[in-house]
């Protein structure tokens, strides 16, 4: 934190979601910090609320922004109940019930419902990525926009707090990467230089532009929307994005597999191959997205957790969707009379990427947590430490 705090309060770190701090990592999230005052009083959402409610209920119309505004200047656990009241009476008009508009306001208010009472799907708005996927988004699309969210968040706070600077270019790096973006954007100026930030802000612009081109408006949309923090802290708005981002890499290898596994049943083997080859790439790819991860200070995480008990990944639904077709996958290899040594090592590549990326989240764990109990009731890292000697095909020679 920058700001002056008085010598009696120098030596203990303000809250994270203490909105008076400055905004940035171990801070309060811009929207907190610099709210619009129309925000953060939640009779502009009432009232835009009200009026779309006593309207024709169009859904193309909701007063998505209004609702937002409220959300993130005060935090989801600091909503009242008369906005939950209303919002929970929130249905688009019955001639709609197709459309693609309504749709995704069904799909978005779970997120903006649940209170404190939420779980894992509805902090992260799970149905709204699951329409994604149905409607044909591809993964790489979905991960470009929420990558390209979280490196323009970070470097919008860099000025005040240099502390961003790992967590921007790790952000840069991951998105580069992801979106196919020249390597140059990746880089921004070089730690020390004279024009550290402003290189890296405008690198950060530059590639976010680039990448938000190549995405669809849906998903755009999609990502805009999904973003309600129940505290006021900034890190929590990264924590979340991160979240989605391995929610998509989930999914996507859950299906991935489930494919693989009708193609074998084919004979297609090349296919399955290919399919588990471009998955291990994806769980491969989490690396550069720990890392972003991995700045998140513990006293900003100590809030965030506080603020979202029973609302842990260990419900993760995609999550247990890989684990669970696995063992189907390698059924159908064992019982195919097919030529299969080349599958078998696409099945062992990917088992070992599934197991790196494991340990990887039981090492971030222990640094930030040590070794309290997680929020979803397990033991949390000795917990993960075992889960994460568990193996997808556990008895490939
Ligand atoms: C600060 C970062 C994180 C910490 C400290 C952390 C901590 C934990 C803990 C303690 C558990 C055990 C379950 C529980 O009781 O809650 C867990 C489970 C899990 N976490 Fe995280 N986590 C972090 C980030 C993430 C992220 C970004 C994801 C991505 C979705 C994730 C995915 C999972 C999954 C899938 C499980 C279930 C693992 C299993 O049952 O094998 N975690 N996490």
């Amino acid at each position: 934190m920058t700001t002056a705090l008085s010598p009696a309060r120098a030596a203990e770190p303000a809250p994270a979601d203490d909105p008076a701090g400055t905004p940035g990592v171990g801070g309060p999230s811009l929207a907190a910090a610099r709210p619009d005052p129309d925000d953060l009083d939640p009779r502009r959402a009432l009232r835009e609320v009200a009026r779309w409610q006593s309207g024709d209920r169009d859904a193309a119309r909701f007063p998505y922004r209004a609702v937002l505004g409220h959300y993130r200047a005060v935090g989801k656990n600091a909503v009242g109940e008369e906005v939950l009241t209303a919002l929970r009476a929130v249905e688009p008009a019955p001639a709609q019930a197709a459309e693609p508009a309504a749709r995704l306001l069904g799909d978005w208010l779970p997120q903006v419902v649940d209170g404190r009472q939420g779980d894992y799907d509805s902090y992260l708005g799970s149905p709204v990525y699951a329409s994604l996927t149905e409607a044909g988004a591809c993964t790489q699309e979905v991960l470009t926009a929420l990558l390209a969210d979280v490196v323009e968040i970070e470097s919008a706070t860099l000025a005040d707090v240099p502390a961003g600077l790992a967590r921007t270019r790790a952000a840069l790096r991951a998105l580069t990467a992801v979106a196919g973006l020249p390597a140059a954007y990746g880089t921004g100026a070089a730690p020390g230089a004279a024009d550290e930030v402003a290189d890296l802000v405008r690198a950060a612009a530059e590639a976010v532009a680039a990448a938000r081109d190549a995405v669809p408006a849906g998903v755009l949309r999609a990502v805009e929307l999904t973003l309600t923090p129940t505290t006021r802290s900034h890190d929590e708005q990264m924590f979340i994005r991160v979240i989605q981002i391995f929610e998509a890499v989930f999914s996507a290898v859950g299906r991935a597999v489930q494919m693989a596994t009708e193609a074998v049943a084919a004979g297609q083997t090349d296919l399955a191959r290919g399919l588990l080859a471009g998955a291990t790439r994806q769980v491969a790819g989490t690396s550069g997205v720990f890392r972003v991860l991995t700045t998140m200070p513990k006293d900003a995480f100590a809030v965030i957790r506080a603020n979202t008990d029973g609302r842990s990944a260990v419900q993760s639904r995609s999550y247990r969707t890989v684990e669970r077709s696995c063992p189907t996958l390698h059924l159908t290899v064992q019982r195919g009379d097919l030529p299969a040594d080349g599958l078998r090592s696409a099945m062992r590549e990917l088992d070992t990427a599934w197991c790196a990326m494991k340990r990887t989240h039981w090492g971030i764990t222990v640094k930030i947590i040590g070794a309290v109990r997680g929020t979803g009731g397990t033991a949390g890292a000795a917990y993960l430490r075992e889960a994460a000697e568990a193996r997808l095909f556990p008895a490939l020679d």
